[in-house]
């Protein structure tokens, strides 16, 4: 029997998964998310195109690939609609190549005003939310509420609509919030319609019988291990399990079927939105990386908080999805400066450790570093013959995590990418 790998983020998401799912898709018969909504953004690069997928798999460019939008998934099918009509100029077969679970939570409009309201609301104390409505649609799924995919084609889906929709209002004037509707309904039901016209299905029977016949399938995660709702800088944090664990209820896949764990982490770190970030760099040297980085948000457009790679964070997200291989982006990035640092340990008061505090902004976090030089860009060509100070930084890496670097991102397009020798 094939299994599923994962691929996931290591930091606070945008580390660069829809850049290497891309690239690996073509070794896999199915990619599937698992997780996340229209929070994410995932840029794809190729032939002279930049894409940026938000709830469609990162797959969807290559012939042959069944996508799946698996039941962990919340899905806003206004957002769908958009993504389906700014694909059509590439000529993808898409009815083919994409199937829905019928267990995806559904995003109303309304989940979208509750999400802004509930941030609003937080005032100085703001999670930052990309004000997907990821989080209300989470919510009711939790409190048993949601509307699912599969509920479009029951004939009381109208009538489920208006109630949760009526529910949503009430909050909503407790808010003070003014919910204009009309417009945001009709583009709904247009979006509704088009939802409609592809297949809805049981994806979890899909996959593993895929699995059973051999199949390969490619778990594509979204947001990162420090966006963890169980995990993460909590309460800054997203509303799913984005770690590998969430492949498995968000697939409906069983621990037994998982086979590699692809963990993927930016040479640097970044963040967007509110929450703590240790190694977060402040005034020229944030902003020069930010700028070498071209570090703005795929999604809201929103500047990135950069700083240095976190080893301690990037160890704890380790563990916890049991990576099996390292890939390591943007490190063209990096090249460049005259110095480098990566953070190997926190100092808490008097006392050096590794683990991560339940609050990571805790007042009195030190932070140890270790200082590395930059390299000559031109001279990254293969895997094997990296300039000397790039070895060295990764292989500082290697020795730091126990864990084996395989893919090096140079850049954002797909022929930008150093893949180890026996992938
Ligand atoms: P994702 O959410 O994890 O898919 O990542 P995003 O697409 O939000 O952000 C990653 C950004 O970095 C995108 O703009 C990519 O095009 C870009 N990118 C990916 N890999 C590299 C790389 O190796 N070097 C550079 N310079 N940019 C990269
Ligand atoms: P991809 O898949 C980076 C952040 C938001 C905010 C917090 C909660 O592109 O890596 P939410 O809208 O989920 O309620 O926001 O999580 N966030 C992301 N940051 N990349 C993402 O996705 C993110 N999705 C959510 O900025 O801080
Ligand atoms: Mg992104």
């Amino acid at each position: 029997m094939a299994s599923v790998d994962i691929l996931l983020g290591l930091q606070w998401g945008d580390e660069g998964k829809g850049k290497v799912v891309d690239f690996l898709a073509p070794k896999y018969n199915v990619v599937a998310r698992f997780q996340g909504g229209p929070n994410a953004g995932h840029t794809l690069e190729f032939d002279g195109h930049k894409h940026v997928l938000h709830q469609i798999p990162s797959g969807i460019f290559h012939e042959g690939i069944l996508n799946v939008i698996g039941n962990g998934v919340v899905l806003d099918p206004i957002t769908f609609k958009r993504e389906i009509d700014g694909l059509a100029p590439f000529d993808l077969d898409l009815k083919r190549h994409l199937v829905i679970s019928n267990k995806t939570q559904m995003i109303i409009p309304t989940h979208r005003m509750l999400d802004k309201a509930y941030e609003l609301a937080k005032g100085d104390k703001k999670i930052g939310s990309t004000l997907r409505g990821i989080g209300p649609t989470y919510q009711d799924k939790a409190a048993r509420k949601g509307l699912r995919i599969g509920d479009i084609n029951e004939p009381d889906f109208d009538e489920r609509y208006n109630q949760l929709r009526d529910f949503h209002l009430q909050i909503l004037e407790r808010y003070n919030f003014e919910a204009e509707l009309d417009e945001e309904e009709k583009l709904f039901f247009e979006a509704i319609d088009i939802v409609r016209e592809f297949d809805i299905l049981s994806t979890e029977y899909l996959i593993n019988e895929a699995l059973i016949e051999g199949q390969s399938v490619l778990a594509e995660g979204a947001q990162g291990s420090l966006l963890d709702i169980d995990f993460g800088s909590y309460p800054f944090v997203t509303s799913s399990n984005t770690i590998a664990a969430g492949a498995c209820t968000g697939l409906g896949v069983a621990p037994r079927r998982i086979g590699e764990v692809y963990g993927i982490f930016k040479a640097y770190c970044t963040r967007v939105g509110s929450g703590p970030f240790p190694t977060e760099l402040f005034g020229d040297k944030g902003e020069e990386l930010r700028k070498l980085g071209n570090e703005f948000g795929a999604t809201t457009g929103r500047p990135r908080r950069c700083g240095w790679l976190d080893l301690p964070a990037l160890n704890y997200a380790a563990m916890l999805n049991g990576v099996t291989q390292l890939f390591m982006m943007k490190a063209d990035v990096l090249a460049d400066m005259d110095e480098i640092n990566i953070c190997n340990g926190y100092k808490i008061g008097e006392k050096e450790t590794n683990e991560l505090p339940l609050y990571l902004d805790t007042d009195n976090l030190g932070l140890m570093f270790d200082t590395f030089s930059g390299w000559e860009n031109d001279k990254v060509k293969s895997f094997e013959n990296l300039p000397e100070s790039l070895d060295k930084y990764v292989k500082y890496i290697e020795e730091h995590t126990k864990t084996p670097i395989s893919l090096i991102s140079v850049g954002p397009d797909r022929t930008q990418t150093l893949l180890k020798e026996n992938f």
